[in-house]
């Protein structure tokens, strides 16, 4: 091949590759025809191969022609790169468009258990009050449970709280009282007084029905220091009805039993449906019952390890789930555990 037959290949190169560039639809098209065309192997490279035929100073020539045609088809290609990229991009852009208009999908939002609104507003009110929330074992020791409360083994008493019994010594809890042993066992007098929450699940072996469960929940309260009095008691309780229950709650307080506690008292509230007249809410009499408490009897104190010639105190145990039901006018006390999220999402912080 000379010179002359040489510069017609270019050319028909330079022909061949725009004529397919005219072609080419998609950017991996266009790369294999650079490939094909401008590589190692391609035509350019072949007709290369034939200057070893030419005379000396007809070498460059080739060679320049050669890179002149190498660089006007790169650029060709490139600027071919460049309009298939700006379509490509257009597609996308058309294919992934978001009808921002589209209405979402709805988040459901769930609410807090009525259960968990109440205990929030009663440990606010405590812990206002210097109260420290302790929780304990649901699965508790008969030690604990009933012996450090003051309920030694076959005394009466254990018939009020008929329990499940895992082995002859553990036993579903029956009540929180046992969280204030513990609690009182490690605490260290000399450094102050003790004052405690203690919210929790409790167990009973009790048929349900529209007011009892085998399950529920319970929040104890224990105050223990130098000079403590049942007027402490009183006003603690008046002012904690007030929060739970309005302003012009009135407390009473009635005798009654607890092992633990001696004096024990019952604790009622005026009214807060009729205040105090009589209404199907509080049966007429016009007081609610409301909690358990008393004065901790010496027995515990010592069971403690706490002496109770130097300290004392009172201690309350109220149901949950009753201030609940009161509260919010729930009368089936299943309805708190049967999940019906109709029933649940009624119960907002606010409410
Ligand atoms: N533990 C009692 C119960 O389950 C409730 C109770 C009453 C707790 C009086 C107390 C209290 O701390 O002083 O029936």
């Amino acid at each position: 091949m000379n010179l002359e037959e040489m510069k017609v290949q270019f050319d028909a190169i330079r022909k061949d590759v725009l004529a397919s560039l005219e072609e080419v639809k998609t950017l991996k098209e266009l790369d294999q025809i650079r490939v094909q065309q401008l590589g190692k192997k391609g035509p350019i490279t072949e007709v290369l191969k034939n200057i070893k035929n030419l005379a000396n100073e007809e070498k460059p020539k080739v060679g320049a022609l050669a890179n002149e045609l190498r660089s006007f088809l790169e650029e060709k290609i490139a600027s071919v790169k460049e309009v298939l990229e700006a379509k490509a991009l257009e597609e996308a852009l058309q294919s992934e468009t978001i009808d921002v208009t589209m209405p979402g999908r709805p988040v459901e939002r769930g609410t807090a258990h009525v259960l968990a609104h109440v205990q929030d507003q009663v440990e606010d009110f405590f812990i206002g009050l210097g109260y420290q929330v302790v929780e304990g074992p649901e699965v508790e020791s008969d030690h604990y449970n009933f012996e450090m409360m003051n309920l030694p083994k076959d005394h009466p008493a254990r018939d009020m709280q008929d329990t499940f019994y895992i082995t002859p010594e553990y036993l579903l809890r029956t009540q929180t009282s046992p969280v204030q042993a513990r609690t009182m066992e490690k605490h260290d007098f000399t450094k102050g007084p003790l004052k405690m929450l203690s919210p929790g699940r409790v167990f009973r072996r009790d048929n349900d029905d529209a007011t009892h469960s085998h399950q529920f929940y319970q929040i104890e309260g224990l105050v223990i220091d130098k000079h403590i009095t049942m007027s402490d008691l009183k006003g603690t309780l008046a002012a904690f009805a007030k929060e739970m229950f309005g302003e012009d709650r009135e407390v009473r307080l009635r005798p009654s039993y607890f092992p633990f506690t001696e004096p024990s008292l019952e604790v009622d509230i005026s009214c807060f449906k009729c205040g105090g007249e009589g209404c199907s809410v509080c049966k007429g009499t016009g007081w609610i019952e409301v909690l358990g408490s008393g004065m901790v009897h010496p027995n515990v104190l010592e069971a403690a390890g706490v002496d109770s010639s130097v300290y004392g105190g009172f201690a309350f145990g109220l149901g949950q789930d009753r201030i609940a039901m009161l509260k919010y006018g729930i009368e089936d006390i299943r309805s708190l555990y049967t999940n019906d999220v109709r029933f649940l999402s009624q119960f907002t912080k606010e409410s």
